[in-house]
C-alpha cells in the first residue's frame, strides 16, 4: 500500500506576537497514512490536532522537518494547487466554509478555483452532491439547510476537486446526533465505495471507533497507534490524557475495578451486551 501523507520529524512553533515567546507545537513529529485508510486522530484541548491538520495541505508549512502529500512537499511552493487537489479540508462550522446562494454554486466554486472545465464542473458537482445524498438541494439556499445537510455540502465542495485525501477537523462538532450520523455515514461511504484516504480529527470516540486506526496526540507525540480495539483498551492511559474511552468500554472498566476481568475491546453496544451476558449466565 502507498502513503498518501507522510510527516516526518515535523516541528512546529507559533510564532510570538511581539515579545511574547512562540508557542511550541512539535518538536519531532512522525506519522504516515496509508492511501485508502481511514484514521482517526485523537487527543485533548491544544494538543495539536488542528495544527497537524494545517500541514496536510500547506495552510501551515513545517517550521522543521518535512510532510509530503502524495509523494509531494507541502513547502514546494510550485505545487501548491496539486497539494490541495491531492488532500481536501474540512472544517468544524459548515456556515464559515459555505461561500455561494445556491448549493450547486457552492460546490462549483473549489473545482473552478483549480481551473476545471465548466462541463467537467457540471458533471462533478452533481456527482459530488448524489455521493453525500444532497442533489435534490441542488439549487436551495445553502442558509436554509440543517447543519448536517450544510456539512454534507461542505463534504460535497471538497469531493468535487476529486482529492485523494479528506481531512476532517471536528466535522460533527456543531451537529445533533442526525446531522452526526449523516456526516459520518457521507465520510465512511466515501472512504469504502470510493476509495478516498479519510483523516477524521473528533472528540466522539464512537466516531474515532469506526476508524480503521486511531492515532492519540499528547504533548507533541503519538501517544496511541493501532486499531480501535487496542487503542481503546488502554483505558487508564486515555484518562491520564484527558479522553475516555467509548462507553461500552468505560462500563467494563468501572465494573472490573469492582471486581470483574471483562476484557476492554467492545466498542459496540451489542458486543458489550453479549459480554455482560455471558458473564452474568456464567
Ligand atoms: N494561531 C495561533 N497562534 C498561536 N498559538 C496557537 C494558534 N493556534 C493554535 N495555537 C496553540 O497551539 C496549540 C495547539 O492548538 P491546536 O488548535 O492545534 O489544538 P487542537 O488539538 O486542535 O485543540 P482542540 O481540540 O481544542 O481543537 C495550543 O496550545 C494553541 O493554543
Ligand atoms: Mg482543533
Amino acid at each position: 500500500m502507498s502513503t498518501t501523507i507522510s510527516v516526518e520529524h515535523l516541528s512546529y512553533t507559533y510564532p510570538g506576537v511581539s515579545d511574547a515567546p512562540g508557542v511550541p507545537v512539535f518538536e519531532d513529529l512522525n506519522l504516515t497514512v496509508e492511501e485508502g485508510s481511514f484514521v482517526a486522530v485523537l487527543g485533548s484541548n491544544g494538543c495539536g490536532k488542528s495544527t497537524l491538520a494545517k500541514h496536510f495541505n500547506s495552510i501551515l508549512l513545517p517550521c522543521g522537518g518535512k510532510v509530503y502529500v502524495g509523494g509531494m512537499n507541502t513547502a514546494d511552493a510550485e505545487r501548491l494547487i496539486a497539494i490541495r487537489k491531492t488532500v481536501g479540508m474540512v472544517f468544524q462550522n459548515p456556515d464559515n466554509q459555505i461561500v455561494a446562494n445556491v448549493v450547486e454554486e457552492d460546490v462549483a466554486f473549489g473545482p473552478e478555483n483549480l481551473g476545471v472545465a465548466a462541463p467537467v464542473i457540471r458533471q462533478r458537482v452533481d456527482a459530488a452532491l448524489k455521493q453525500v445524498g444532497m442533489y435534490e438541494y441542488r439549487n436551495h439556499a445553502p442558509h436554509l439547510l440543517s447543519g448536517g445537510q450544510k456539512q454534507r455540502v461542505a463534504i460535497a465542495g471538497v469531493i468535487a476537486m476529486e482529492p485523494k485525501c479528506i481531512v476532517l477537523d471536528e466535522p460533527t462538532a456543531m451537529l445533533d446526533p442526525k446531522g452526526r450520523r449523516e456526516v459520518m455515514d457521507t465520510v465512511l461511504r466515501l472512504n469504502k465505495e470510493k476509495g478516498i484516504t479519510v483523516v477524521l480529527i473528533t472528540h466522539h470516540m464512537n466516531e474515532a471507533a469506526l476508524a480503521q486506526r486511531v492515532v492519540v496526540l499528547d504533548k507533541g507525540q503519538i501517544a496511541l497507534d493501532g486499531t480501535p480495539k487496542q487503542v481503546f483498551s488502554q483505558v487508564d492511559k486515555l484518562h491520564e490524557m484527558g479522553l475516555a474511552a467509548p462507553e461500552t468500554v468505560e462500563l467494563c472498566h468501572d465494573l472490573n475495578t469492582q471486581g470483574f476481568s471483562l476484557p476492554l475491546d467492545s466498542l459496540d453496544i451489542e458486543e458489550c451486551a453479549q459480554v455482560l451476558y455471558d458473564v452474568l449466565k456464567a
